[in-house]
């Protein structure tokens, strides 16, 4: 991997792993803090991955067999992406006042998906999350895991189409 993609790839990391540290620490990194935790992970990532999972368990010194519990249990978390690649989109306040109806709309309309579905293809999953700590990028958006946002919806579409088509 080249130097700068490389550094690319780690300051998303870095970006996505300090708002699910952020929620720990807005919990005292308290072991009721799990549920919410796993939300913020699952919010910044898509889904819940393993590394995620024990990395909140050490975090919080919760049983890893808790966290894969509580991860299992729960309808509204996900253990897989679903689709080859994931967008999440914010629907807290800032952002839904900034524009999230028409990327909801201009999604469905491009890829025939709707928040919380899959595309037919299996290319694209359509999350959505409440406020993910970045509001100055409202409408805030996670594209495999890279946060971003202010993106007008056709810009947007064009983002997702050649995250899609770079696999081809
Ligand atoms: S409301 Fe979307 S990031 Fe805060």
């Amino acid at each position: 991997m080249e130097l700068a993609a490389k550094k690319k790839a780690e300051s998303t990391k870095d970006k996505r792993k300090k708002l699910v540290d952020a929620t720990m620490r807005r919990h005292g990194h308290a072991s009721h803090a799990l549920i919410e935790t796993l939300h913020s992970v699952q919010e910044v990532y898509g889904y819940l991955d393993d590394d995620a999972l024990h990395y909140v368990a050490q975090e919080l010194r919760v049983p890893l067999s808790k966290v894969y519990g509580v991860a299992t249990f729960y309808h509204f978390f996900t253990l897989k992406p679903q689709g080859e690649h994931t967008c999440v989109i914010c629907t807290g306040t800032a952002c839904y006042i900034k524009g999230v109806p028409a990327i909801l709309h201009a999604i469905k309309e491009n890829y025939n998906v709707d928040a919380g579905d899959t595309s037919d293809d299996g290319k694209l999953s359509v999350l959505t999350a409440r406020c993910i700590g970045s509001c100055g990028l409202a409408p805030a958006v996670v594209l495999d895991g890279e946060v971003t946002g202010k993106l007008e919806p056709d810009t947007l579409i064009e983002r997702i189409g050649s995250m899609i088509k770079n696999d081809a």
